[in-house]
């Protein structure tokens, strides 16, 4: 077998983990949580779910990742025993499922991105009889979404396939700074929208009342925004911390990691609310997930300058897309480099062949979309969560705080004060929030879904 590969430079193991952590999940889904979450009331439990449960959780991926040099599965099974092999395994198919429809979606923004190349994005809804929403409901299903879920999945698959410096760190190197640059323009762009003011009051100035209301809602709806947005729960950090070749402080790469995603998020909120109120769009909380297409492209059509606004905005997430769905697949093509003896060019076609078809339902017909992403991010995610925390936190907690210890120096009482973090609020948290979870998800089936298969039989 070959001799396991290692990212170059400590940049490229924190660049690849920024560009997987930074993705739609910071784009598309922040701004539209945020909004149905009431604005700052939602920023306020999401930091504090970050600071709290994201940063202890990804420590413990990492410490699993960087002690076994190994893909999840084989990672699990060395420190939990043979049974653990299962659990792995719901992370891989979480990955597939995750990646699924995350390529759609990813493909939506390349479409919208390079739609801007024929013309202004006025002049395109011009050609759409129902604007901005017909032209959502044109390119989100069918042949066109189709040719973008398959150009975003090859993309995926050949920096995956390139390997770990040649590919990933190269691609990330180039990505994450584009990403951090681009946004920061645009949030200078934003500044100096006519409306700015009521944007930002919007999303800086917590509702206490909404949090009081609906904290049943905004506390599951936050925690998992937590970890999907830094990639937690289905072992992306684990795989990526397996190639560090030697012991580095992961207190502070992990701190790194989380202040650049959330970061990002935040620089996301300061560019979308001011071009929504700038556009006259008050209730950015409505409209699901085509809720960010139809409104930017609303906007950009509206504001001056929107054209090029709308080219970097639509490009900087297609990018943002790219460097997320490179870790998921790669969580999948370790498990079968790792485990199978498959080389890599293999294990990243066959792997994201099969992802690819998965995805194409979703280009069918959006319901497909729900399905996917609520089983992944509403019980997949946390489950895997749980189980990451059951095992540093209640099986293996000499390990890991061992392996934590290594290129940081002794920690003391702050590693005890680590592992009660994840026994007890982070479980605890994960518990409810999975139930949850589940009761949605039953809900989902037993309604929509059915509803959907009935009108379609
Ligand atoms: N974090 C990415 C985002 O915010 C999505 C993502 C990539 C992800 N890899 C993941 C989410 C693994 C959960 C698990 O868009």
């Amino acid at each position: 077998m070959n001799e396991r590969e290692t990212w170059a430079t400590r940049t490229g193991f924190i660049l690849a983990a920024v560009g997987s952590a930074v993705g739609l999940g910071n784009i598309w889904r922040f701004p539209f949580v945020t909004g149905e979450g009431g604005g700052a009331a939602f920023l306020l439990i999401y930091l504090l779910f970050v600071a709290l449960i994201g940063f202890p959780a990804i420590l413990a991926e990492f410490v699993i990742g960087r002690k076994t040099k190994l893909n999840p599965v084989g990672a699990l099974m060395e420190l939990g025993g043979n049974g653990w092999k299962y659990v792995g395994g719901i992370f891989i198919v979480t990955g597939f499922v995750i990646l699924s429809f995350y390529s759609v979606v990813a493909g939506w923004f390349a479409r919208y991105f390079l739609e801007g190349f024929r013309g202004s994005y006025a002049s395109l809804l011009a050609g759409y009889d129902g604007g901005a929403p017909a032209m959502f409901g044109a390119v989100s299903t069918g042949l066109d979404a189709f040719i973008f879920h398959t150009i975003f999945m090859a993309l995926t698959i050949g920096v995956v396939a390139l390997g770990i410096r040649r590919g990933i760190e190269l691609a990330v190197k180039v990505m994450v700074p584009a990403i951090v640059l681009l946004l920061i323009g645009m949030a200078v762009w934003a500044f100096t929208l006519p409306d700015a003011g009521a944007g930002y009051d919007y999303y800086l100035s917590p509702e206490f009342g909404v949090i009081a209301d609906n904290w049943t809602e905004l506390l599951p709806a936050a925690a998992g925004q937590a970890f999907f947005t830094l990639s937690l729960g289905m072992g992306v950090m684990v795989t990526y911390a397996s190639y560090l070749g030697e012991d580095r402080n992961l207190a502070k790469d992990g701190t790194a990691i989380i202040g650049f995603d959330t970061g990002i998020a935040f620089l996301t909120g300061l560019v979308v609310f001011p071009v929504f109120f700038a556009a006259g769009i008050t209730e950015p909380g409505d409209g699901g997930p085509g809720a960010i297409f139809i409104s930017m492209t609303e906007a950009f059509a509206t504001i001056s300058g929107g054209h090029i606004i709308g080219l970097l905005f639509f490009g900087t997430v297609t990018i943002a897309a790219l460097s997320s769905a490179i870790s998921l697949l790669e969580v999948v093509t370790a498990y079968v480099i790792d485990e199978k003896g498959v080389d890599r060019w293999k294990a990243a076609l066959g792997m994201g062949g099969v992802i690819y078809l998965l995805g194409v339902p979703v280009t069918y017909d959006l319901i497909f979309l729900d399905l996917l992403d609520g089983f992944a991010d509403g019980i997949l995610l946390v489950f895997g969560a749980l189980m990451l925390v059951l095992l540093v936190g209640w099986i293996a907690p000499k390990f890991a705080v061992a392996e934590l210890e290594k290129g940081i120096g002794s920690l003391g009482s702050l590693g005890d004060a680590w592992i009660w973090a994840i026994r007890v609020p982070i479980l605890l948290v994960l518990v409810v929030t999975l139930t949850l979870g589940i009761l949605d998800y039953v809900d989902f089936l037993t309604g929509p879904f059915a509803d959907w298969i009935g009108e379609n039989s």
